[in-house]
């Protein structure tokens, strides 16, 4: 069974509850986890001081953008459309495990982003599974992040995830301070952008002016994870999530980009099996693992405002339709870089089109003429990736015509 596959046997319990509740998780390869993690934690101390070496001195890649990377560390945002007019970005969600299927998804994007004039990447989460990471310089950072993306040499613009906020258990978004640790290691990396938990980034228009598109990119873990949050700065009242309301709701109101365009792990709808924002996994009472405050965030501060909600956490890939329940907003889900799906889908919100068995990435390209989100299927075992569907939106969402 997978990890991301564990539901907790009742809402919003703490970790310790979760375990106490059900004697065979605790029995199981969760419990082996949890008390190798209460234990000494060696394999990180010494994969911190690697990691750090290969920080400094490893920069693979090569090419240009490469040997500008080295020259101050990091590979820079781009600052203009390329020769098609477009800003391309690549779509990961849901990358992290460093096994053959995330290396053959990065390797089939590999070319298609060079044949797409790609300049930025997204990764929507669950950076670092199963646990996220020990350190600031766990070397996870690069055995399932750096190498398998050798190449796809731009930013990464991430968002935490809950595995990457892992307690007790495995992908349980009980320990949202882990996080810091991918704001850290994001100072060092060449690729990693994420200069704190939540943040915005805009991108120029060719002539100047108002931004092209901008992103927002949010942390979806205090809400919508699987067992009650213990720190009092993280609840769901709490004052981090004041904050980031505070935050995305006056960012949005400010931004004069053409598009705008919201990162979250956790999906506000979503045909996959975890389901939606307010019932997530079945459940629809509590503050926590319903993810009810999630959705009541996404309804009244990103829907109508932003032109895309993208989102990971079901290892799926989703282009849904914009509808009136959303304002226009359109949901993306795309988590299927490292894991794939169940093969069926659990809900019926309308889609444009969507899969749930294979690997696979999308391409964002943004324009000041439109929006298009190419998804990509990828063949793991010949690392090739097939073109699936390409959906084109004209209008931003302020206007009516966007919802035709
Ligand atoms: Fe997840």
């Amino acid at each position: 069974m997978c990890d991301d596959e564990l539901i907790p046997p009742s809402a919003d319990m703490t970790e310790e509850q979760w375990l106490r509740a059900d004697p065979a998780l605790a029995e199981g390869p969760v419990g082996e986890r949890v008390r190798a993690m209460r234990a000494p934690r060696r394999r990180a101390v010494l994969g911190g001081v690697v990691a750090g070496a290969a920080a400094l001195t490893v920069l693979p890649g090569g090419g240009t953008r490469a040997a500008a990377a080295a020259r101050d560390g990091k590979f820079p945002l781009p600052t203009a459309p390329n020769r098609s007019g477009e800003y391309a970005v690549l779509l990961t969600g849901d990358a992290g495990t460093g096994e053959e299927a995330q290396h053959a998804v990065a390797a089939a994007a590999r070319a298609v982003c060079r044949a797409e004039g790609v300049s930025l990447a997204v990764g929507l989460g669950d950076n670092i599974y199963e646990n996220g990471p020990e350190s600031d310089h766990d070397s996870e950072f690069r055995t399932k992040f750096e190498d398998p993306n050798s190449g796809l040499d731009f930013p990464w613009l991430m968002a935490l995830g809950n595995h990457d906020c892992s307690g007790l258990i495995p992908g349980s978004g009980g320990d949202p301070s882990r996080g810091d640790r991918e704001v850290s290691y994001a100072k060092g990396s060449p690729r990693w952008y994420m200069p704190s938990r939540y943040y915005n980034v805009a991108l120029p228009s060719a002539g100047g002016g108002d931004p092209l598109v901008e992103f927002f990119a949010v942390d979806t873990n205090p809400v919508s994870s699987y067992v009650a949050q213990l720190d009092p700065h993280y609840r769901w009242d709490g004052p981090y999530m004041r904050e980031q309301r505070r935050w995305l709701d006056g960012a949005l109101k400010a931004s004069r980009a053409h598009w705008k365009i919201v990162l979250g792990h956790h999906p506000y709808l979503n045909n996959g099996k975890h389901g939606s924002a307010g019932s997530y996994d079945g459940f629809v009472i509590g503050h926590y693992t319903s993810g009810i405050h999630l959705k009541e965030l996404y309804e009244e501060v990103v829907c109508g405002r932003a032109d895309l909600i993208l989102s990971g956490h079901d290892h799926t890939l989703q282009i849904l339709e914009p509808t009136t329940r959303t304002g226009g907003t359109r949901q993306i889900v795309c988590g299927a870089a490292g894991k794939a799906g169940d093969g069926r889908a659990h809900f019926g919100h309308p889609a444009t089109w969507q899969n749930f068995s294979d690997h696979g990435f999308m391409v964002l390209k943004v324009s000041g003429r439109a929006m298009t989100v190419d998804a990509y299927t990828v063949d793991v075992a010949t690392r090739t990736a097939r073109l699936a569907q390409s959906v084109r939106t004209k209008s931003p969402v302020r206007s009516a015509a966007a919802l035709t």
